[in-house]
């Protein structure tokens, strides 16, 4: 089955680390917002050029608007993911007062538990997904998404975060105000070293900061909620980005059951970064250093081995994907970070 760009509204583009999401989320941008959608691409740590090719210059404000050449009137937004940030306004939208609000965004430990709470950047991206779903007039919404070993941490986040807040260790912290006298030896010894590293105040902090979360579970658990009816909803599509290669095939397998297993639909997978067929193109633009014959030669069984590699994992993916769509884009001989070069990706990805 073909991509529904058309009828769809969110596309979520996960993958493991490097295989090109941030690249594939910005190119699909750029083309449907030239196709005349108003559309929006929620990046995450868009490599320096490419920032600066989507108007991330000197991050002014949370919404980018990109012009592009062959457009009058604006049709594309971006927007940066800013994961410390965001927690906050999530904070400030669940606490119950402004007092409560305050505690936990001076708290010096809340700041270290967004940055080291496994999930957190992907929490924060679906967060900042819903916001953009409720404004009506982002007739598509594109969403990047942070590098995860495995691309389910994007999807478990939610639940990880609700499942955190739920914890009865932490519930614990939070209702007993003198746990000191309470602690067996070897939590003692493990306290120990937390103190070491965040300092003699560590306990209070962390009291203050379970106590202050109080109230929030249920806003977490309904938002988790909401965010789940999305990732199933028939407008949000899922492309799994990845490269024809050994580990990710088995990885990109793992994902694809899981993802039927949670009733999520996969809507494509995409291929990238593959050799173009054909004799190998050297750049023009570099100046080449003077070769031997064997050095060249070296290079050539180097690419044809890497040719005849990708061409054999292709093909396993074709035999495992049945009806699933499968789009490939070519290795290109540069990074991309310019409007042109994106456009001319995107155009495959929607055709
Ligand atoms: N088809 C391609 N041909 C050549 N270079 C590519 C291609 N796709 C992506 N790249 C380059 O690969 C690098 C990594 O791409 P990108 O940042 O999009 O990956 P990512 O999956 O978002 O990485 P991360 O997981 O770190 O966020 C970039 O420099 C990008 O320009
Ligand atoms: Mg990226």
């Amino acid at each position: 089955m073909k991509p529904q760009w058309k009828e769809q509204r969110i596309f979520l583009i996960g993958g493991p680390g490097g295989v090109g999401k941030t690249t594939v989320a910005a190119a699909l941008g750029v083309s449907l917002a030239l196709e005349g959608y108003k559309t929006v691409v929620l990046t995450v740590d868009p490599a320096k050029r490419l920032a600066q090719a989507l108007g991330f210059k000197n991050f002014t404000s949370d919404l980018q608007a990109v012009s592009l050449p062959q457009q009058k009137e604006t049709k594309l937004f971006a927007s940066m993911l800013d994961t410390q940030r965001y927690f906050d306004k999530i904070i400030t939208r669940f606490a119950a007062s402004e007092r409560q609000r305050d505690k936990i965004l001076n708290n010096r430990l809340y700041r270290i538990m967004v940055e080291s709470l496994g999930g957190s950047h992907e929490y924060a991206a679906m967060e900042r997904l819903l916001e953009f779903t409720k404004d009506t007039s982002f007739e598509k919404i594109i969403v990047d998404t942070p590098p995860s070993q495995n691309a389910l941490d994007l999807l478990n986040a939610p639940q990880k975060l609700a499942d955190f807040m739920d914890n009865s260790v932490l519930s614990w912290f939070q209702n007993s105000k003198t746990p000191f006298s309470l602690f067996r030896q070897g939590t003692r010894m493990a306290m120990k070293v937390l103190e070491k590293l965040f300092g003699s105040d560590f306990f209070k902090a962390l009291a203050e900061v379970m106590d202050d979360l109080e109230g929030m579970h249920k806003g977490f658990r309904d938002r988790n909620l909401e965010v789940l009816a999305l990732l199933k909803s028939d407008t949000t599509g899922f492309f799994l980005v990845t490269y024809p290669s050994e580990i990710r095939f088995s990885e990109s397998q793992h994902f694809i059951r899981v993802l039927k297993e949670k009733r999520i639909p996969l809507s494509g997978v995409i291929l990238n970064r593959i050799e173009p067929a054909g004799p190998l193109r050297l750049l023009d633009s570099v100046a080449l250093p003077k070769i031997t014959r064997e050095e060249i030669e070296v290079v050539l069984r180097y690419r044809a081995e890497l040719v005849s590699q990708q061409q054999y994992w292709l093909s396993k993916f074709n035999e495992a994907a049945g009806t699933l769509s499968q789009i490939r884009l070519e290795k290109r001989t540069e990074d991309i970070h310019d409007l042109e070069t994106l456009s001319q990706i995107g155009k495959i990805l929607v055709s």
